[in-house]
């Protein structure tokens, strides 16, 4: 008889798992006969101790068989979905999804909340006024049919055997780990019935991998586990040492993807959003090369096609599409700071903390750090630049969207803090790192 036990111990010093130790595992979170406690004390063991291939794909192939698995064969050849491994400030999906409809790509999205210091889509949605993040299967199917996309955010149908390790992963210091990852991706990927996948695999100090090997090593086990499954699987490695855009939260990150869909936004969002759906429409021909479809999703996002889309995303999930237009009717902090460098003069910023960033915003109640705490929507920060830009003497270096003076002094030398400053001009870095297909 297999015992949870015996499993924590075993992994613990590094022994390799059989499939039926797997099944056992996934049956016993779904069936709740594993607590918790034996759960995380797993967890970290895998943290230590890691997961073979083998029993990576055996995890993956439990936890998305946990729920029901869609056949979206119906509705296209080809549907996608698009995932990142978690960052800070990464408000991808709100443009990428409308923007991939607009070019003809029907986006079966399956979103998920906020995980250790990253942010989460389906947090994001709930910054506007009626979004129904939680569809059904039917209801999710039902959207795609009719408008060619939908966000939803896992369900207890969907791969829950990994929405129940997500969520205590996120409380007990178990993210990091490469098998994890890539497994809790890849299995909601595959459950949601998706077969053009595109992952934008993070790569930073403000990510779970810290170095372009990890990153790599990431994108190719996903990559693999696609590929077995007869799945077209895209990975580009981009950076995240420093926020992705300039707005980090939840209301605030709303509105900048709003802003990019009206051709406003900050350069790297925009480049993440046409370099990731140029690679896409290729895959899918839907453009014969990369410069032919760079040219197609900017026309999409200047002529206002993407907004309207994102629009009509809004609405058939129940939300109130105005507020792409009045940034008011979603949750805001009562005040808004101006956060200054210390320096009296011109300086450069030379680096840039995502996770501090983060940090501090969830000082202000924007993450969680229990599974049941509710976050705070209208907090956050907006950066008033980000490596390689010059702040002029007397410029604030952000904005803070904090509820009392108090919440904001708690908070102002921690995001200080994640300021570094140089005197002479400082190059830009490179946003897209690599691509692994
Ligand atoms: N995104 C996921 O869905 N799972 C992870 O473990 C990390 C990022």
């Amino acid at each position: 008889m297999i015992r949870m036990i015996d499993l924590i111990l075993a992994k613990r010093h590094g022994k390799e798992h059989s499939q039926d130790d797997i099944k056992f595992l996934i049956d016993g979170i779904m069936d709740n006969t594993i607590p918790d406690y034996q759960l995380s004390s797993w967890l970290m063991s895998v943290c230590w101790q890691g997961l073979s291939n083998k029993e990576t794909s055996w995890l993956t192939d439990s936890m998305s068989k946990s729920g029901e698995t869609l056949d979206l064969s119906e509705i296209a050849d080809l549907v996608g979905d698009k995932h990142s491994t978690g960052g800070v400030g990464d408000k991808t999906t709100l443009v990428f999804v409308p923007l991939m409809q607009a070019a003809g790509i029907p986006m079966a999205k399956l979103s998920g909340r906020g995980l250790g210091h990253t942010g989460g889509t389906i947090d994001k949605l709930e910054a506007i006024p009626g979004f129904n993040t939680q569809l059904t299967k039917e209801e999710f199917i039902a959207q795609i049919k009719k408008i060619g996309m939908a966000i939803a955010g896992q369900t207890k149908e969907l791969a829950p055997a990994d929405g129940k390790i997500y969520a205590l992963r996120d409380v007990t210091g178990t993210v990091e780990s490469i098998p994890l990852i890539a497994s809790s991706v890849m299995s909601k990927k595959l459950a949601a019935g998706a077969n053009l996948i595109i992952l934008d695999v993070k790569c930073g100090k403000a990510a779970f991998m810290d170095t372009l090997d990890k990153a790599e090593n990431l994108a190719r086990q996903m990559v693999e586990i696609g590929k077995a499954l007869k799945k077209v699987v895209i990975a580009t490695v981009t950076d995240m040492e420093q926020p992705l855009g300039l707005a980090v939260g939840h209301t605030t990150e709303c509105i900048e993807a709003f802003e990019t869909l009206k051709g406003r936004g900050p350069e790297d969002l925009r480049e993440l959003c046409m370099e990731l759906g140029a690679v896409a429409l290729v895959k899918a021909k839907k453009a014969e090369n990369k410069e032919k479809a760079m040219r197609m999703l900017s026309d999409f996002m200047n002529n206002g096609i993407a907004l309207e889309k994102c629009k009509e995303l809004i609405s058939a999930q129940g939300g109130n599409a105005k507020v792409v237009d009045d940034y008011g009717l979603m949750p805001q902090a009562k005040h808004k700071f101006a956060l200054y460098s210390p320096y009296q003069k011109a300086v450069w910023i030379s680096h840039l903390d995502g996770k501090t960033i983060a940090e501090g915003c969830k000082m202000m109640g924007a993450g969680r750090s229990k599974k049941e705490d509710k976050i705070n929507l209208g907090v956050g920060v907006i950066l008033k630049g980000k490596i390689g830009t010059k702040i002029e003497k007397g410029e604030p270096v952000a904005e803070v969207w904090a509820d009392s003076r108090e919440q904001f002094e708690r908070v102002q030398e921690k995001i200080l803090s994640a300021f570094s400053f140089e005197e002479n001009e400082v190059e830009t870095p490179n946003l897209i790192k690599a691509t692994v297909s």
